[in-house]
């Protein structure tokens, strides 16, 4: 059979997890999928970096964008972030050359989910993205797939480990929010600008995505609510947990009769609840069906092993010929939202 051949554009946490799982697993991914899944050619900033894998075998690209339109590459696989500039060039170019695309890039897709999706589609390609949002749980493909008979009310959840993390550290040890900043550096949770995660943006950009695919509306992030937890104070912490609550950076989206509310916000949840129990970079995502009823789906929301079987999930999709578009339906048949006016809390 013939391999299915990827170029990782991002060696840091989750480039790195995917080698890594490429190489641990070659046999079981081809069993699984029935071809080998193989990497052609990698590509990073500084070719000279200690990375914590053997790369020697593979070609090495200074530019992503050529990269992601050699020749003995059918998916371009981007793991580099940022919204603008090569991640946002190289995807393009990718859909352009006629490979597919896997992407953990949250921001790429929440702002530029719309006309990406179209390039795809109108390229008969995939973009795959399911670590994009909650990181090691499938949640997309949920959403996509198991859940697609549904009509969803609503979908809310805590989507930033890193936030849920500090808040947490903050509350069960005490310490000071600089130093639990720092562990969940440690930890490969923060993004390369650490503001995203606890200005609420990267969680922001999960749910727009969540949205769009829940709602069948076009991603629209500037319509998100959003405040992050960089007001919150262990006081604030201690005087909830008198009252039986705990803190949570909560998402919500929901159809409501004035249209598409979205909010990514710091909230009280009652302690003994699913959400209140959440702890450390652990994310958890509730979804609403109409038939289904409500569906809790739990687990690591970051870090190297669980954001890299994510995309491999998706890698292996591929692998396996499944197409599907990517909100779940024709981009272009994606409604535009109606946003209702939300009073910030
Ligand atoms: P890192 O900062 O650890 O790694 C980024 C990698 O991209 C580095 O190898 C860097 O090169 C490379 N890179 C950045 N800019 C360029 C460029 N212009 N040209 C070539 N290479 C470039 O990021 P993460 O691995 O943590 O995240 C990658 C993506 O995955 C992001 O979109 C992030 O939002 C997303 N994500 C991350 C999660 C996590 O837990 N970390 C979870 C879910 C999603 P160099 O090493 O040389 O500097
Ligand atoms: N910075 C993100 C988080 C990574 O802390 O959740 C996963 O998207």
């Amino acid at each position: 059979a013939q391999p299915l051949r990827l170029g990782i554009a991002g060696l840091g946490t989750v480039g790195i997890g995917v080698v890594k799982i490429v190489q641990r697993h070659a046999e079981m991914l081809t069993a699984r999928t029935g071809r080998p899944v193989t990497i052609t050619a990698v590509s990073a900033r500084d070719r000279t970096k200690n990375r914590d894998a053997d790369l020697s075998a593979y070609a090495w690209e200074t530019d992503p964008v050529a990269l992601a339109t050699r020749d003995d590459v059918d998916v371009f696989v981007e793991l580099m972030g940022g919204h603008e500039g090569t991640a946002k060039d190289a995807t393009i170019a990718a859909l352009n050359a006629g490979k597919d695309v896997v992407t953990a890039n949250k921001a790429l897709l929440a702002h530029h989910g719309q006309e990406l999706a179209e390039l795809a589609e109108g390229a008969g390609r995939v973009i795959r993205y399911e670590a994009a949002v909650a990181g090691g749980i499938p949640v997309i493909k949920s959403l996509t797939e198991g859940l697609a008979g549904n009509a969803i009310r609503r979908v809310m959840g805590v989507m930033n480990g890193t936030c849920n993390y500090i808040l947490t550290r903050m509350e069960t040890a005490g310490l000071p929010y600089d130093t639990v900043f720092e562990e969940a550096r440690q930890l490969g949770y923060l993004e390369a600008d650490p503001n995203l995660d606890v200005g609420g943006i990267d969680a922001g950009h999960k749910l727009s995505i969540l949205a769009a695919i829940a709602f069948g509306t076009k991603v629209s992030f500037d319509n998100v609510v959003l405040e992050g937890i960089g007001c919150i104070s262990i006081d604030d912490i201690r005087r909830a947990a008198d009252m039986g609550y705990k803190i949570k950076l909560l998402g919500v989206a929901q159809m409501t009769g004035r249209g598409l509310e979205q909010r990514m916000t710091p909230c009280l949840v009652p302690a003994a609840s699913p959400l209140g129990q959440l702890q450390g970079g652990t994310n958890m995502v509730v979804i609403e069906g109409d038939s289904v009823g409500q569906i809790v789906l739990r687990g690591a929301g970051a870090g190297e092993g669980p954001t890299a079987s994510a995309v491999m999930g998706d890698v292996l999709d591929i692998a396996r010929g499944l197409r599907l578009p990517t909100f779940g339906q024709p981009a272009t048949s994606l409604a535009d939202p109606i946003p209702a006016a939300v009073s910030a809390p």
